[in-house]
């Protein structure tokens, strides 16, 4: 089966609601990264920080997946597909993705501030400031701050590297190493990107480009690839 491999941004989640970054009104225009994303926040004012992704914890579980996300899940009827996220929502998982790697984390789960690699599911939108993991440490959103290492990274870029086809969804490719992942894809790969304000791309050339919001041109390339007739390699 011809493997798929698709890296997405916040913008594929903006049409069900929830902010990019770096978009007009963006979630860095209202917050200091600086105050809410790095360890340095967390030691200095750990209860702001628990209600940065309290609150952002709320807006993911009012969300709801949108024709993007659902017509990436459907891919899966015909290919071998993967979904690398810088996403914290579920909103892949929620819309029946089912190989989903999340580069910075998940939302829905808490952290051991002692161990990341000890992770836990959350009831409901609030964690707690004292909620502790079993080592008593307090617990903190399981979510990759700047500054911090990317655990997924490598597994990831291994990804890249086996795909037959690869789609780029919603990212500025403004962080790294997330968008250094571009360059893991082999140069003969069909690539697309789909993005209302295309981002500078390194291997400019080398895209398709899809100049519409997620809604729109991720369903419009899905269907395509659901009508090819692609011969399978079986090597
Ligand atoms: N459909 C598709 N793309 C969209 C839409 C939409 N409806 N609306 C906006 N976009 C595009 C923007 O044009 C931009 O290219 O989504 C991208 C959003 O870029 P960012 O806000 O920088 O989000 P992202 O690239 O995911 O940020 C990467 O930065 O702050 C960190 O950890 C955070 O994972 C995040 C990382």
């Amino acid at each position: 089966m011809n493997k798929i491999v698709v890296l997405t941004g916040a913008g594929i989640s903006a049409e069900s609601g929830l902010k990019t970054f770096r978009d007009t009104g963006g979630l860095w225009e209202g917050y200091n990264v600086e105050d809410v994303a790095t360890p340095e926040a967390w030691h200095r004012n750990p209860a702001l920080v628990q209600e940065f992704y309290n609150q952002r914890r709320k807006n993911v579980l009012e969300a709801e997946p949108n024709a993007a996300h659902y017509a990436l899940a459907k891919l899966e009827e015909k290919y071998d597909v993967t979904i690398i996220t810088q996403n914290i929502d579920d909103l892949h998982e929620r819309g029946g993705s089912t190989k989903v790697v999340h580069l910075h984390g998940l939302i829905t789960r808490s952290q051991s501030s002692k161990n990341p690699a000890l992770t836990y599911p959350i009831e409901g939108w609030e964690l707690k400031m004292d909620e502790v993991c079993e080592l008593g440490s307090p617990l903190r959103a399981h979510v990759v701050w700047f500054g911090e290492a990317v655990p997924m990274i490598e597994t990831a870029a291994k990804i890249c590297q086996q795909a037959d086809i690869f789609i780029l969804v919603g990212s500025s490719l403004a962080v790294y190493p997330a968008a250094g992942l571009v360059n893991y894809v082999p140069r003969n790969v069909t690539k697309y990107i789909i993005d209302p304000k295309i981002p500078y791309l390194s291997q400019q050339g080398h895209f398709i480009k899809i100049e519409e919001k997620a809604m729109v041109g991720v369903p419009l390339l899905v269907s395509e690839l659901m009508s090819f007739e692609l011969l399978n390699f079986e090597f």
